[in-house]
């Protein structure tokens, strides 16, 4: 006689988690059937939301975990479907309700996703490390991240995050890939190979809008925007589209560096967007004998927070400033973000530093330590 039910394995089911939507497998309607035999075997059979999920090895793997940890369970079997059309239809308006056309949810009022948009004047300045490395130290905090590499021609996240995996799409919900615990899109994901992109403006906004709208990014606490260089098309429409994401300015201490990072930061003045901070990278180099080497000379990302905070009315703090290390370098090229691969490097504190100062969060995760110290609000 076999001391499992079906509504033990059914409840096993309840705790697995789908990989990419974070959602437990039985809301969402994943699960096909449940046979329990008379001598303790169970065969759970799984729909998959399209035969191509770049996940059907770990759901898999989740499931036959979870009900091997049921008391009694015997030898388990695991087989795999795909959900057909009305199906997904079902799963797409239960994650995004039935609104015809995808809106974007960091756009709507009462949105709790901070958003910030990494911004440069010159090219090179370390954007999309300082982009990576700040997403991947939020995420290790607990809180839920995205990053949209919005470089739409020099796309470089996926490779900093270590990741060339493809989305999968249901229907025309698009499910970003996971990286460090970190969501990830990129128009890399849907070229072939290196293929260059010769988009206009326009063709641009549209991906933009794609990327912020068809992206099934669930609950953000924080989505990081990777800006290409400059003042260009790309800033333009991230102020339409998202006019409450706040502008991160990233500078090289070099005065001619800090010049064009004030010109990036004073178009906020006309987009009405807010900056949320300076970042200084490429500050210094240490040296072997402790010295300290000032490779792109000194102040530049004081003097930008500075001259901001005038232009801006409202204060624009310089919120850390990132050493040269060849580790940071080394690390992006290898996929893992140096706030991981070494935490104790120096480039590694300053960004830990700077993730402290925008954990701020709007959603509320009772237990969760932020690794905030509360008391210097007060
Ligand atoms: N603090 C640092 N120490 C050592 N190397 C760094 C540092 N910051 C960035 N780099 C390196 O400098 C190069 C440029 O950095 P990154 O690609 O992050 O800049 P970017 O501003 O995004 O460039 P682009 O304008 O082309 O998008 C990369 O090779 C990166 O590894
Ligand atoms: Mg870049």
């Amino acid at each position: 006689m076999s001391v499992v039910t079906e509504s033990d394995v059914r409840g096993a089911l309840a705790k697995v988690i789908d990989p990419e939507i974070r959602k437990p497998i039985t809301e969402l309607g994943m699960v096909k059937g449940v046979r329990v035999a008379a001598d303790g075997t169970i065969d759970v059979g799984i729909y998959l939301t399209t035969a191509a999920c770049p996940m059907r090895t770990e759901i898999s793997d989740r499931v036959s975990r979870a009900i091997a940890d049921v008391p009694g369970a015997g030898a388990v079997t695991v087989e795999l479907d795909v959900m057909n059309d009305e199906q997904r239809t079902e799963l797409r308006k239960q994650l995004r309700g039935d609104a015809a056309e995808p809106v974007i949810p960091f756009a709507q009022p009462g949105s709790l996703t901070r958003v910030y948009a990494v911004a440069s004047g010159k090219g090179g300045v370390g954007k999309s490390s300082v982009t990576v490395n700040l997403a991947a130290a939020l995420a290790a905090r607990g809180l839920s991240v995205g990053v949209l590499d919005a470089d739409i021609y020099g796309h470089s996240v996926p490779r900093m995050l270590g990741t060339d995996q493809r989305p999968t799409q249901v229907e025309r919900m698009i499910m970003p890939p996971i990286s460090h615990d970190v969501k990830v899109i990129s128009i890399a994901m849907f070229t072939q190979g290196n293929t260059p992109v010769v988009w206009r403006g326009p063709m641009l906004h549209r991906a933009l809008q794609q990327f912020l709208a068809d992206v099934f990014w669930g609950d953000l606490d924080i989505l990081l925007l990777d800006l290409p260089p400059g003042t260009g098309d790309v800033a333009i429409s991230i102020a339409q589209l998202i006019p409450n994401a706040e502008i991160l300015v990233v500078t090289t201490p070099q005065p001619a560096a800090a010049e064009v990072a004030e010109r990036a930061g004073a178009i906020a003045l006309q987009t009405r967007q807010r900056i949320a901070g300076v970042v200084e990278n490429m500050s210094w180099l240490d040296l072997p004998d402790g010295s300290r080497m000032d490779l792109y000379g000194s102040g530049g990302g004081q003097d930008v927070a500075d001259r901001l905070t005038q232009a801006v009315g409202a204060n624009v703090p310089l919120l850390g400033q990132i050493p040269i290390t060849q580790e940071l370098r080394e690390a992006g090229d290898d996929g893992t973000p140096i706030v991981l691969s070494a935490p104790e490097n120096p480039a590694a504190q300053a960004l830990h530093a700077i993730a402290d100062k925008l954990a701020v969060r709007r959603r509320g995760l009772a237990g969760m330590s932020l690794g905030i110290d509360t008391t210097r609000h007060l």
